[in-house]
């Protein structure tokens, strides 16, 4: 078994038996944050080149992302955001370069669980279960919890996104909004100190994106948790990220790097434009 097993699907069939749902969880060599070297970044990126064979997306892309900050990838449509998440999550071989999360290396598909949860874009539920055993899927798959247990941990999980007494509901009773947070609640299943978002507020009002913005700013200021999120809106990276990368399509590359608020300024037009005409519009 691979991590490819526990990829979720693009569509939401109803889960076979052995259902991994989502979930990349929890790496218990992964280091806690209390005893963490204070100065080791939770993912280092240097040189780093994407793409298969003669396809580049990116290249020579180096970043790092410190314990505990929300940090956000931008970019226009089509740029490689999500090809580079897949990239620092292990599920492709880099072209080049290196990727260090937690100080372990690159994640290794083959070798155990990865040190994160992960909420992909476009990630649904499966409609079949409820919310709760949703959640309590990536438990029941990576421990022996008996059952009782593994619930009340997904409940407890629940709570702390904002949907206490939702467990019993379906999928399909909840808002996009209470969706998108028990999204969030599934990849906080196993307790990961670091959560990759990929375009988590997509598709909910600005009320509702502006809550999901204050529920992941709260998660990582009270939990420590590191966030990677990417996102094409612009005022919740104003609002959360504290520093960024903006990918560029047509240089292949990124273009801008570090708090938002000071890059909104730049004198170089093409990240000026990106960020001002697209928080116009937004
Ligand atoms: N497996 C693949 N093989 C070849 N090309 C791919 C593969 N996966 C993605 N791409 C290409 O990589 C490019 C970047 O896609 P990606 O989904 O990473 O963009 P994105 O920045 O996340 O865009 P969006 O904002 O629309 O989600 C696209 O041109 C896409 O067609
Ligand atoms: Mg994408």
């Amino acid at each position: 078994m691979t991590y490819i097993d526990v990829l979720p699907p693009l569509v939401d069939p109803a889960p076979p038996a052995s259902a991994r749902a989502g979930l990349i969880g929890v790496n218990r060599s992964m280091p806690r944050r209390s005893v963490a070297v204070a100065e080791q970044p939770m993912i280092s990126v240097k040189d780093l080149t994407i793409g298969w064979g003669d396809i580049i997306i990116q290249k020579d892309l180096s970043f790092a992302v410190k314990n505990g900050e929300v940090f956000g990838i931008l970019g226009g449509s089509g740029a490689g955001k999500s090809t580079l998440l897949r990239f620092l999550i292990g599920l492709e071989r880099p072209i080049e370069g290196v990727i260090d999360i937690a100080g372990h290396g690159r994640p290794d598909l083959a070798a155990g669980l990865p040190p994160f949860g992960v909420m992909f874009q476009g990630g649904a539920l499966f409609g079949s279960l409820t919310v709760g055993e949703n959640v309590s899927l990536p438990i029941e798959e990576w421990t022996k919890l008996p059952d009782d247990a593994t619930a009340a941990i997904a409940r407890a999980k629940l709570k702390l996104v904002g949907l206490d007494g939702a467990a019993d509901k379906f999928p399909s009773e909840l808002s996009g909004g209470m969706k998108k947070r028990a999204a969030i609640a599934r990849a906080l299943a196993l307790d990961p100190e670091l959560v990759f978002l990929d375009e988590p507020s997509s598709g909910l009002d600005p009320v509702m994106s502006a809550e999901l913005d204050d529920l992941i700013l709260t998660l990582s200021k009270t939990l420590g948790l590191t966030v990677v999120i990417v996102t094409h809106e612009l005022e919740s990276i104003f609002h959360i990220a504290e520093r960024i990368v903006l990918l560029d399509q047509v240089t292949k590359s990124i273009i801008a790097a570090g708090d938002p608020r000071e890059l909104r300024k730049s004198e170089d037009p093409r990240v000026s434009n990106f960020f001002n005409r697209r928080s116009k519009e937004s």
